[in-house]
């Protein structure tokens, strides 16, 4: 099937994403509220397109990581190569479509994703950096459409598979889409994003911990809520070898934006913990729900838009796995 650029509702409500900050600044989430009114009933349900601008946001902050990984990419696709077609899986505002589509500049790059808004983001997105004549997008809803997106040579994901019930059965109908000597690089893990020192002066030292664990506990209510909700040992090599994929590893980048913190990356972490208070909020006691509102206050010098003491702190692992090119392949 070739991609279209369909702007019709995703079909069905989409699968719920965990908060943030435990996996990745990009990662952004939150709870669905009324927004739309149609799936404001899951517990751990986000609206993405509400999340637009943070999610472009913080892959932006991510830049350096996602041109670096992408130029990795092209060495294990090797010179001789030639990528023709690279898709990205899950796109969200098209951040790293339009970095692979800067380095595969002879492969159209498909941006793949169940919100519209989100693949309209994509499109001005790369008219804005000239690449729009080699970039589309596809609408989507996973995993049923994870059948009709042809054949690439390059598959991109991040964060998207694990708003999959099914991670295994995405993980081999990506492999399947895959020519012979193609890569398969799913961006999953890493840990949690830090922003704080632990004694910060407010409440009882080692918040961050805590809202760690209250997001990963979020995140396992959001799994355990997806259609088809599958347990798989998250072993992503092994995942990407029983796929049918060769060579299966993981590498990990850093976001490293050391304290004190630019405009940009302030704003970032404020929208986060914004977020987090919504989404996760009940689940934290009083003195560390009233630590965040200090934290969050923008009037006071204590919160997170104003102290020094404020940095960005994440790490992002990427799996890959190499469909073979021999006999049987
Ligand atoms: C956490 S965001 C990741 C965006 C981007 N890949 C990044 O890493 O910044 C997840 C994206 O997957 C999309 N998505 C989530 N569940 C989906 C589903 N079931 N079908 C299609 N798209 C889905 C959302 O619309 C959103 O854009």
């Amino acid at each position: 099937m070739s991609p279209h650029r369909d702007s019709a509702p995703a079909h069905g409500p989409a699968p719920a994403h965990g908060p943030a900050p435990a996996h990745g600044p990009a990662h952004a989430h939150g709870h669905a509220h009324a927004h739309g009114g149609t799936h404001a009933h899951h517990c751990a349900e986000v609206d993405w397109e509400v999340m637009a601008t943070q999610l472009e946001n913080g892959a932006e902050l991510q830049l350096p990581g996602l041109r670096r990984t992408a130029a990795r990419l092209g060495e294990l696709l090797g010179p001789a190569s030639g990528v023709r077609r690279v898709l990205d899986i899950g796109s969200g505002p098209g951040v790293m479509t339009c970095v692979l589509a800067e380095a595969f500049p002879g492969a159209e790059t498909v941006a793949v994703d169940g919100t519209p808004a989100l693949l309209e983001r994509t499109l001005a997105r790369a008219e804005r950096l000239g690449v729009g004549d080699r970039v589309a997008v596809h609408h989507a809803e996973l995993p049923e459409g994870l059948h009709g997106l042809g054949t690439a040579d390059l598959i991109w994901s991040s964060r998207a598979v694990h708003h999959l019930g099914d991670q295994q059965g995405a993980l081999d109908a990506l492999a399947g889409a895959l020519r012979p000597g193609g890569v398969l690089a799913v961006a999953e893990g890493g840990l949690p994003t830090r922003f704080l020192p632990r004694d910060i002066g407010i409440g009882r030292p080692g918040l961050q911990a805590r809202l760690d664990a209250v997001l990963e506990h979020w995140f396992s209510v959001m799994r355990d809520e997806l259609p088809g909700s599958t347990p798989v040992v998250e072993d992503w090599p092994a995942m990407l070898g029983r796929a049918g994929l060769t060579r299966a590893t993981g590498s990990t980048y850093l976001l490293d934006l050391p304290a004190p913190l630019g405009g940009t990356a302030r704003a970032f972490v404020h929208a986060q913990l914004t977020r987090l208070r919504e989404t996760a909020g009940d689940m934290l006691d009083a003195e560390d729900l009233a630590t965040l509102d200090v934290l969050l206050d923008p009037e006071d010098r204590r919160g997170v838009l104003h102290r020094t003491d404020a940095f960005l702190l994440s790490a992002t692992t990427v799996f890959t796995g190499v469909r073979g090119s021999g006999p049987g392949a």
